[in-house]
């Protein structure tokens, strides 16, 4: 099967196409992705109505660059996936509504993908995971802990009541003065920084179930900022960010430790997976951390490579395939959804 997807749904243009041929395994035959980093920055966050444009001046170009490399027509196709929701919902609509179109030229079935469903399914492009596993996702937009049962089968146990994990960093770090987007920046600090110096708070540690708040955690930064005034120098720059990745790693380990003890061991007596999807899998600490988690419960790890732990187009695409494989299409006037769980 040949399915080309389409990521709108933030600041990533993304196009991709992939052979889920199975049982050679699946195969990214081209994967395009265009950042609007640039063009958010100077406002310290996306900006809905910029991605909205930017996503209509660059898609059709990255679509056709895409086709090119893959060296298929629209003909060639058995599906067209995008993006369906949820997101921006500027930009969903203009990646949406180009699949549509593709679609209605060209003769092919639609797939509507929801993206979270897209970095939930990505570990199965990449790697040999079979149904059930855990799912940890942590991006720029969500922080869920999920049971992938099956495709369109996801039961959660866990989100967060506020903050996103992601918009913790990006805000922490922009708090510090680090940039946007914070993540990678903060990431930096914190390798030269001393953890102990500075008490931040654990949001939910010891708490029944498996939610996750950080809003708590970013004004407990902005006061350590105001308190320290004029002493924060450089150093304690780098010890607050240290602090605030240790705060974070506990949470997460103790909110996933909760999940992993509601759900059950597979009766064959195999390892269950734990999955980790989105942006924040990029961290190096926290990859260390969930590491060690999975060393003590018994887990198998799997983290997708990088480029696919971010938005992409490969993993809509991948989604599509395993919803058109499932026998899972959608009509041409599917609408796109700025809000859409799991
Ligand atoms: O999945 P993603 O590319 O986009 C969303 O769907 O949100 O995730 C982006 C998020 C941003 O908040 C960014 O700061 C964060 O992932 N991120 C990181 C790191 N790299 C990216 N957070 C912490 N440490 C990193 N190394
Ligand atoms: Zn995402």
């Amino acid at each position: 099967m040949l399915i080309l997807g389409i990521e709108t749904s933030c600041d990533e243009t993304a196009a991709a196409i992939v052979d889920s041929a199975r049982p050679a395994g699946a195969r990214v035959l081209a994967d395009v992705v265009l950042s609007q980093l640039d063009e958010h920055r100077p406002y310290g966050g996306v900006v809905p109505e910029i991605a909205a444009r930017a996503h209509i001046d660059h898609l059709d170009r990255l679509i056709a660059q895409a086709m090119d490399e893959a060296g298929l027509t629209f003909a060639d196709l058995d599906a067209v996936a995008a993006t369906a929701g949820p997101g921006l919902i500027g930009g969903v609509i203009v990646g949406l509504m180009t699949a549509k179109a593709i679609a209605a030229a060209a003769g092919k079935p639609l797939v509507a993908v929801n993206h979270l469903e897209g970095h939930a399914l990505t570990a199965r492009l990449t790697g040999d995971i079979a149904f059930p596993y855990l799912l940890l996702l942590v991006s720029g937009g969500h922080s869920q802990i999920l049971v992938v049962e099956g495709v369109g089968r996801y039961r959660r146990l866990g989100t967060t009541i506020d903050d996103a994990i992601g918009e913790a960093f990006d805000k922490s770090a922009k708090m510090l003065g680090l940039g946007y987007p914070g993540g990678p920046a903060l990431e930096a600090m914190a390798r030269q920084g001393d953890p102990g110096r500075y008490d931040l708070p654990r949001p939910m540690l010891g708490r029944d179930g498996a939610d996750f708040s950080f809003s708590g955690l970013k004004t407990a930064v902005r006061q350590t900022i105001e308190r320290l005034g004029e002493a924060l120098d450089e150093q304690a720059r780098r010890d607050i960010c240290a602090a605030f990745q240790v705060a974070v790693g506990d949470v997460v380990a103790d909110r996933l430790g909760n999940a992993i003890r509601t759900v059950a061991r597979p009766a064959d007596g195999r390892r269950p997976t734990l999955v980790v999807a989105g942006g924040v899998a990029a961290n190096g600490y926290l990859r260390q951390r969930l590491a060690d988690l999975a060393g003590a419960e018994d887990y198998e790890l799997a983290i997708p490579p990088q480029r696919l732990c971010t938005d992409n187009g490969a993993m809509i695409a991948w989604a599509g395939a395993e919803r058109l494989a499932a026998g899972l299409t959608d009509p041409l006037d599917y609408p796109a959804r700025a809000r859409w769980p799991l």
